[in-house]
């Protein structure tokens, strides 16, 4: 069964509530068709509601951010059911800022996976190198652990309803892209790791996106690659025709 290419623009904190209207309003008619690729938008978690409202037949709706927790006292933070009551079909997991500035850890991000996938919120979990590991040469075994990690106490069932987005840190909003096969044979390691985890059948299925820097200019080229799956994509996601240019690019 071939993998179904999918494009995550993720808009980190950007836009005000009259910008995401007008974005969803610009791409909503012109995404491709769902069944070809899926388009997904992750967006401020005060705009879901908006945008769920408003999402087209062919665009999906992702947060960037929830809590482990099924509820509890925890001020300020979101919960996998609230995004779900709200329509919300995918949530980011992980991301390197997340990690960086948010005190997000290898744990946490296992027990938001978990949290995710039973409440049918599909987990886009971002693993990747700094530029130190990947000069020490040792991005293999770092990203390796990041994933037997993330996918702790989860099902082979259950692991099927995730997607890995790798991006390597270095590469993210810096305009230096991983190369095409740079970001495929780290892909292809990643790939081997959910092989020993959980077989072929899974490995063969499971969804492997690429972020990073990625633009309308060489997504093409990225996703040729034998094991990219598609792509999560920050800045080049914040403009309508950009970001139509990235889905569109997925079909070929
Ligand atoms: P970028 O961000 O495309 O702006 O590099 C990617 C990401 O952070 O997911």
């Amino acid at each position: 069964m071939a993998r179904k290419p999918l494009i995550a623009g993720n808009w980190k904190m950007y836009k005000t509530k009259d910008d995401a209207l007008a974005f969803i309003y610009a791409v909503n008619v012109e995404v491709p068709d769902r069944d070809l690729v899926e388009s997904v938008i992750c967006a401020p978690a005060i705009f879901l509601r908006d945008l769920v409202k408003r999402e087209g037949e062919n665009l999906r709706i992702g947060a960037q951010n929830m809590h482990y927790a099924e509820e509890g006292a925890f001020t300020g933070e979101i919960s996998a059911a609230m995004l779900k009551s709200y329509g919300v079909d995918y949530v980011v997991i992980g991301h390197s800022e997340r990690r960086a500035y948010f005190n997000e850890t290898d744990e946490t991000v296992n027990l938001k996976v978990l949290t995710a996938v039973k409440e049918s919120i599909t987990p886009i979990i971002c693993v990747g190198e700094s530029l130190e590991t990947r000069e020490e040469g040792t991005t293999d075994r770092f990203v390796k652990a990041q994933v037997i990690k993330a996918y702790r106490n989860l099902s082979s069932e259950d692991a099927l309803k995730t997607v890995i987005a790798y991006e390597p840190i270095w590469a993210i909003g810096t305009g230096r892209t991983a190369t095409p096969e740079q970001a495929n044979e780290t892909i292809q390691g990643i790939r081997l790791v959910i092989q020993e985890l959980y077989g072929d059948d899974v490995a063969s299925q499971l969804r492997i996106l690429y972020g990073g820097s990625v633009n309308t200019k060489n997504v093409e080229s990225l996703l040729s690659m034998s094991d990219i799956d598609g792509a999560l994509v920050g800045g080049a996601s914040l403009d309508p025709k950009s970001y139509l240019t990235l889905v569109r690019a997925a079909l070929k």
